[in-house]
């Protein structure tokens, strides 16, 4: 099946109101609609840039998804600092990040808030972009496809292929995140054939062959082509090269 490749910035905890409108605008100058028509993009600001950031893509008329970087997946109630699914949706976003590394790493994420959460987005018509990925500690003792594979069973547990089918797994070595050192296209294809393997073991060939696995780590216009070339790699998850309009631009044009 032809996967179209998404790209998603992650903007991480960078950009006031001001400037991420500014970013947005410079993303949206450089761009030409007809690109959407060949692959999906998409930027994830902090939670307060989000509806700043999705009036300057509807302004201009320009169907580039706005996503977030975290949900809690209650519906509302006393869970002082935390946003729900449903104040994102009505915001327009329409992916969400989910287990991103820092989260897990310094904000002690589990995988059974991951399992949540994904749920959670899921009922509300939110796409996850589910972030596992294997520490330089599990890479070096040998046993990162059990790792990872084993992060990919705990997000979806109690999820059924009907419901998975538009949600994004995206691979992020943890060694490679703002470290500059990207994986080798025969690192990250490796392990995301093995996350396309256990989707397909959970929810089928088919249903597993249209979900799209991403890269992250250290991705730029430098490497994206390379990266995106593998059969298994179905976009990018792309941190510090999204928060220059020029760079990640240039790995919009990759993916094409
Ligand atoms: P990086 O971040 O591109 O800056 O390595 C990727 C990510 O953490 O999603």
């Amino acid at each position: 099946m032809a996967r179209r490749n998404l790209i998603a910035g992650n903007w991480k905890m960078n950009n006031t109101i001001g400037e991420a409108v500014v970013l947005a605008q410079e993303i949206s100058n450089k761009f030409y609609p007809d690109w959407l028509d060949k692959v999906d993009v998409a930027v994830c600001p902090p939670s307060v840039d989000l509806k700043p950031v999705v009036n300057v893509f509807e302004f201009d008329h320009l169907k580039i998804g706005v996503g977030a970087q975290n949900v809690y997946w209650e519906e509302k109630g006393a869970f002082t600092g935390e946003i729900s699914v449903g104040m994102l949706r009505e915001i327009g976003c329409v992916y969400c990040i989910v287990g991103h590394s820092e989260r897990r790493n310094l904000f002690a994420e589990t995988n059974e808030d991951v399992n949540k959460k994904v749920r959670a987005l899921i009922a509300g018509k939110i796409k996850p972009i589910v972030c596992v990925g294997e520490s330089l500690a599990v890479r070096d003792a040998g046993t990162y496809l059990e790792f990872v594979t084993a992060q990919v069973r705990a997000a979806f547990a109690g999820v059924d292929a009907f419901e998975a089918k538009d949600a994004v797994v995206a691979y992020e070595p943890v060694w490679a995140i703002g470290t500059g050192r990207t994986a080798t296209p025969e690192q990250a294809e490796e392990v995301c054939a093995a996350v396309r393997a256990t989707l397909a073991e959970l929810f089928g060939a088919e249903t597993a062959d249209g979900m799209r696995v991403l890269y992250g780590g250290s991705m730029n216009e430098g490497n994206a082509e390379l990266l995106l070339a593998e059969p298994d790699i179905d976009g990018g998850l792309i941190g510090g090269a999204s928060l220059k309009a020029a760079s990640f631009v240039e790995i919009v044009k990759a993916a094409m």
